[in-house]
């Protein structure tokens, strides 16, 4: 649905003391910036792709792009098959877009006012609008209030406003950039489910998605691109992301009477790297069970193996590698 192939964009920056070399020299040295070196991955029909990158990674500009709004230096976009530099007005028909920081909405208009002159600037118009409007009203949960002042809005109303402004003329493809930033742990939350439950089952759009929020983008995306420096490092799967950097699966038990227990036993199993136990003052042991990288540690067989060599089971905790352990390798310096 979106092909984006060898994308390449430079930005000319004014330095900051571009006034001073001025004044001083007549002229000033322009610095370009490379925001995408060479940018390429596809996102398919109805599929959640977000890019994950850190601040400067690319991330917008490559959203930019895609949404007309920027023109690439080399390099190709297609969406739905057109192109977004010789067919620009087909491509903007097809989407719709909230950008992170781009004033999306008019605070001094009811959402209906918003939603109505968005659906005019994409030519939904009488009956099909005031229909659509009501829908976009319950998709978003606002069909109580689309008539207040968005200046009454709270944070994450006007975040779903935004994107019901941006769904007016039913686009095929969303783009999200950070739509989540500023929100509450809570309305974040219902945020995420009203794209996984509303937006995605009744709407059944393409998503692509920005965000520096790694649990969201580990439950919501079928597939995540890392970008780094412009360029896409990684890509797949949240899992397959995960499995990229090297982490092990690790089980640490807290245990009585397992002080004399020989933990051979246990290092003796399959997928077991490594067993460390310390004691503890309180005359406990705290067991840490590593397991071979790309595999678990098989929790029921070591909990019975320890009890039936007479250890009492305390606590038990379970870690895993995470997107950020995988994140934060995959975009080091
Ligand atoms: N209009 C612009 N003029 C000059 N440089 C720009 C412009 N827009 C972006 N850049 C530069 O391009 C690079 C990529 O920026 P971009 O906004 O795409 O990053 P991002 O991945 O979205 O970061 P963030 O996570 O902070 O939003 C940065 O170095 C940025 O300073
Ligand atoms: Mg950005």
């Amino acid at each position: 649905m979106i092909e984006v192939k060898n994308l390449r964009k430079e930005f000319k920056q004014n330095r900051a003391d571009a006034g001073l070399l001025r004044m001083l020299f007549g002229r000033v040295p322009s610095e370009t910036v490379t925001a995408l070196e060479d940018v390429t991955f596809n996102v398919e029909e109805g599929e959640f792709y977000s890019l994950l990158g850190r601040n400067g990674a690319g991330k917008t500009t490559t959203i930019k792009v895609i949404c007309t709004l920027l023109l690439a230096d080399s390099g190709t976009v297609t969406v739905g098959g057109h192109d977004v530099e010789r067919e620009s007005s087909s491509v903007r028909a097809m989407l719709g877009v909230s950008i992170r920081g781009e004033r999306s909405v008019y605070w001094r208009l009811s959402g209906r006012q918003n939603l109505a002159y968005f659906g005019r600037l994409y030519d939904v118009k009488g009956a099909a609008l005031r229909n659509r409007i009501e829908e976009i009203g319950e998709i978003v949960g606002l069909s109580e209030r689309l008539d207040d002042y968005v200046e009454r809005y709270s944070m994450g109303m006007k975040q779903r406003l935004a994107i019901g402004c941006a769904l007016i003329h039913r686009p095929r493809v969303l783009l999200l950039d950070e739509p989540t930033i500023g929100l509450d742990a809570a309305s974040a939350r219902d945020f995420r489910d009203f794209i996984s439950h509303e937006l995605r089952a009744r709407e059944n759009v393409t998503i692509l998605y920005t965000t520096h929020y790694m649990h969201e983008a580990e439950e919501m995306s079928d597939r995540i691109g890392i970008v780094n420096h412009g360029r896409i490092v990684a890509e797949g799967t949240p899992s397959k992301i995960i499995g990229m950097v090297p982490g092990n699966s690790v089980v640490t038990i807290d245990a009585k009477n397992a002080v004399n227990i020989d933990l051979s036993t246990l290092s003796a199993l399959d997928s077991i790297e490594r067993v460390h136990a310390e004691s503890l003052d309180s005359g406990s042991s705290k067991i840490r069970i590593e397991a071979v990288v790309g595999t678990e540690v098989p929790v029921a067989d070591v909990v019975h193996r320890l009890t039936s060599l007479g250890a009492e089971i305390g606590n038990l905790s379970v870690s895993r590698p995470t997107l950020e352990d995988a994140f934060l390798r995959l975009t080091a310096d």
